[in-house]
């Protein structure tokens, strides 16, 4: 439930990186002993995703933050469907189950809210490194002895693909290159925290990374980079309330298109140690925006974006080029006074004097957050239902906002 119209004022601290947790919590698989995790934040996805590890039989044990995963003792080797469906980056368990102990059952994840989301470049990656793979009933089933690196060229580059392949190759025979690599600061944190565990992984952040498989690894010792797209939403928050905010732990390099758009927008943004000062304009100036891979304008804030510019004076376009189904979130906001239309992969957006309290439903994670930000900006009540989504993704967001003045409380369903 939220009551608009309150400045943001004060300073927010961004947690750690969901997109890069998940990813380091699975690459725990990878090596004998105990590795231990820093910085994670607590989330829906993260518990998944240590439910998923335990019932691997690995040891986890979390405490605040800080998360100790024992993956010496794995007994089981498959990502079952209900754990897939809630949490699509199950499938990251593949390339590191296949390339420790020979074989992966993985449930294939499925359509989901912002469209169909294949792993079909996953599965082609891990068939290059040696791997046999079929389908069976609904469910990936990956053998191999040992991967053997080689050459693989992404037909685009794919986050999670990226990831899946270096944790495989990290342990495979030989050279793997892969070409038209993703760039996103998650797979160089990924790369760095293999190669702190003795992989030999060169070029992550670049479009060619090259592999040279060891024949083992050892425990992960990492802290998980801040959330980009969490100090973004936290950005946008308080630029679209009028207000005054320093988001404590953002990384600018991280954040640069996102910046490049907020300065085009009228909004005023400044370094300050550890973070980003960000203090509204008196009037949001309308901007278009076409989303891309890194380092384009992340696809994860284009919902976030959209909300701020139903607050612009004029009109500006929003096109998605990263996910085919990614609008979710407009027919929410048109329920809140939003003037936007649809045309194919791009959003109109007319900017409206005031938005207005609705209720509304959350489809997905950032849509969500879209909802909340239009919310915090709108008069009178909001009330978003199905707010699960948005623990998936958001540490706290009710008590990070409230600490900034907002009006914001969760209520029970
Ligand atoms: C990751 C992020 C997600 C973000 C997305 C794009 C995690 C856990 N999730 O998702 O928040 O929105 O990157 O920045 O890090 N594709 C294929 N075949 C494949 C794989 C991908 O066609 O085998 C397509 C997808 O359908 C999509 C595009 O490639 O259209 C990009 O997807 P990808 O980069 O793989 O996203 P994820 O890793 O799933």
């Amino acid at each position: 439930m939220i009551n608009g119209g309150v400045p943001l004022k004060g300073t927010v601290k961004v947690s750690g990186a969901k997109n890069s947790a998940l990813p380091l919590l699975f690459a725990t698989l990878l090596a004998d002993g105990q590795s231990t995790i820093t910085n994670v934040p607590e989330l829906r996805d993260i518990r998944t995703a240590v439910q998923l590890l335990a019932e691997l039989g690995a040891e986890v044990n979390r405490q605040d933050d800080s998360c100790d995963i024992d993956a010496s003792q794995i007994r089981g080797i498959e990502a079952p469907y209900e754990l897939v469906k809630t949490m699509r980056a199950s499938v990251l368990v593949l390339g590191p189950l296949l390339a420790r102990y020979g074989r992966a059952r993985v449930s294939l994840p499925g359509g989901c809210a912002i469209g169909a989301r294949p792993i079909d470049l996953h599965l082609k990656g891990l068939e290059a490194l040696g791997a046999r793979i079929h389908l069976d009933h609904g469910y990936v089933e990956a053998t191999a002895e040992r991967l053997i690196g080689a050459k693989i060229s992404f037909d685009l580059p794919t986050v999670g693909g990226t990831e899946n392949l270096l944790m495989a190759a990290a342990l495979a025979k030989g050279e793997t290159v892969l070409e038209n690599a993703a760039l996103e600061p998650e797979i160089v944190q990924l790369a760095a925290a293999l190669n702190s565990m003795g992989a030999k992984i060169e070029g992550a952040g670049t479009a060619i990374i090259h592999i040279q498989g060891v024949d083992t690894l050892q425990p992960l010792n990492c802290r998980v980079i801040p959330d980009r797209i969490e100090a973004g939403t936290f950005m946008i928050a308080a630029a679209i309330t009028g207000g005054d905010v320093v988001v404590q732990n953002s990384v600018r390099s991280d954040l640069e298109a996102l910046i490049g758009k907020l300065l085009e927008a009228g909004v005023g943004v400044n370094e300050v140690d550890q973070g980003v000062h960000i203090v509204a304009p008196d009037k949001i100036q309308p901007v278009n925006i076409r989303t891309s891979v890194f380092p384009g304008f992340p696809t994860d804030m284009q919902a976030q974006f959209m909300a701020l510019m139903t607050r612009a004076e004029g009109t500006s376009r929003i096109s998605e080029t990263v996910f085919e189904n990614r609008f979710m979130h407009v027919c929410e906001l048109q329920r809140m006074g939003a003037d936007i239309q649809i045309d194919g992969h791009s959003a109109i957006i007319r900017g409206v004097h005031q938005l207005t309290g609705a209720p509304v439903m959350a489809t997905d994670l950032r849509a969500s957050a879209s909802l909340v930000l239009a919310g915090l900006a709108a008069d009178n009540t909001t009330e978003i239902s199905r707010i699960y989504h948005l623990d998936r993704g958001y540490e706290k967001i009710e008590e990070k906002l409230a600490a900034l003045g907002a009006r914001i409380r969760r209520e029970q369903e």
